[in-house]
């Protein structure tokens, strides 16, 4: 570090250098992630200081908060926005991790130790993930596959999930059991329900998976989720923004019953500032089972507990998301994902011209292409790149060139880049 201080004009002249060599999102097709609103940056900068990890000190962002909840919880069909309990994170990992920790820590007080051999008693002993009457039905030993009591505790989730959950799994010290996915990448119930045993902890359906944009059958998930007492976790990161706004809305949320939490991410569709996650409960029962593991009291705050993974928190992100949202209200993120989806149109009849086509329909604003193997694929992603400046990404499950349609990609972009997408294939690499 030096030892004496800058003047102000060196360091904006170095912070230029910095940003010149950042990208403005132009040419980037490969981010879920977006220019935030103009409305978002202006809230932002007028609560830089906010630090809503102490909400006793920002009782205005604490409100904020708040109704960012409610609306967002009404945006995922919650019976009772009120109800739902919920909080900003900085996105859709720690939004997972909070998730399954909180899945966990159920498990284990209705379980207790794992090495103790309690057969099938962590399903049948763990109360109801919601209150039907379904939820609390314990299921029939023998529908649950009798594994060894040394297995570690698992999370059932699709092939698809996002690369978190290897975090999780490590960070946790969980097993995850991976279902197969049908020629849509949506997963097949079966494959989850078979993958249930005795140390399932909980089951995750994701909302817009990040390879495809695909969104998982959440209502036999749920069905699932409630025939083995287990809470399910949707991750709606990037989803969450995209399906209930589409011209035929699609059913991510709690109106499904057995939907525990969600997570949704402000940063990518919402159009708010990074770091803006959002996780969301049913309700603070699940909380309450994290009683001084999750939830823990503070005494050196002004708040008596603090329930969330991280202490101090942005308040900026959390006005920026509370203003983006009431400036755009439903109507403006109709228009946003209805300006996504066109490009997604415009994208598959340019594709045509060059006797390419996605992949799958999309079903939201990602498209995935095939060009040839995994070698030749990313051979041209990074042509793309290095010829014409292009960010383009690769899916893994399949080789493929996968494209994020977001808010800050025109059509004149796209018609550019099918042009040297042509030139590159043209060209026998
Ligand atoms: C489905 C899904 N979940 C979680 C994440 C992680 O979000 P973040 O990068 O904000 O932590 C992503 C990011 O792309 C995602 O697509």
């Amino acid at each position: 570090m030096n030892e004496k201080g800058l003047f102000e004009e060196e360091i904006f002249e170095e912070l230029n250098c910095f940003s010149n060599s950042d990208s403005n999102f132009r040419k980037v097709l490969s981010s879920m992630c977006t220019v935030p609103h103009p409305i978002a940056v202006k809230a932002y900068n007028q609560f830089i200081h906010s630090n809503i990890g102490d909400p006793g000190l920002f009782h205005g962002t604490a409100e904020m908060e708040k109704h960012v909840v409610e609306m967002i919880s009404d945006i995922l069909c919650h019976p009772n926005p009120k109800d739902a309990y919920g909080h900003l994170t900085s996105g859709g990992t720690e939004s997972n991790i909070e998730a399954v920790l909180h899945m966990k820590n159920r498990y284990m007080i209705f379980c207790g130790d794992v090495s103790c051999n309690n057969n099938h008693s962590a399903i049948s002993a763990v109360p109801a993930a919601s209150t039907t009457p379904a939820a609390s039905t314990t299921p029939a030993a023998s529908t649950i596959p009798v594994v060894s009591a040394a297995n570690k505790l698992n999370l059932v989730l699709p092939k698809t999930a996002h690369f978190s959950f290897e975090k999780i799994a490590n960070l946790l010290d969980i097993q995850l059991k991976k279902a197969d996915v049908d020629s849509n990448f949506r997963v097949i119930p079966e494959s989850m329900e078979s993958l249930i045993d005795e140390n399932t902890i909980g089951l995750v359906g994701i909302a817009g998976n990040t390879e495809f944009g695909e969104v998982d059958p959440i209502e036999q998930l749920s069905e699932i989720a409630l025939k083995y007492n287990l809470p399910l976790h949707i991750d709606a990161a990037f989803g969450g923004f995209v399906f209930p706004f589409l011209e035929k809305p699609e059913t991510i949320g709690f109106d499904v019953f057995g939907v525990t939490s969600v997570s949704i991410d402000p940063h990518k569709m919402g159009l708010s500032v990074i770091p803006a996650g959002v996780l969301i409960f049913k309700d603070e029962s699940f909380l309450n089972l994290s009683m001084d593991k999750i939830k823990v009291k503070t005494p050196y705050l002004t708040s008596k507990y603090q329930s969330t993974l991280t202490g101090t928190r942005s308040g900026a992100a959390v006005a920026a998301t509370y203003s983006v949202m009431k400036y755009l209200g439903k109507e403006g993120y109709k228009k946003n994902v209805a300006y996504c989806m066109d490009l997604a149109d415009y994208f598959q009849k340019e594709l045509q011209k060059i006797n390419l086509r996605p992949y799958l329909v999309p079903r939201i604003n990602i498209v995935a292409v095939s060009v040839g193997s995994y070698e030749k694929t990313n051979q041209i992603r990074s042509l793309l790149l290095e010829k014409y400046g292009w960010n383009v990404s690769a899916a893994k499950t399949i080789p493929a060139l996968r494209f994020v349609l977001m808010p800050h990609v025109t059509k004149e972009d796209i018609s550019l880049l099918i042009s040297d997408l042509k030139e590159l294939l043209d060209s026998e690499i």
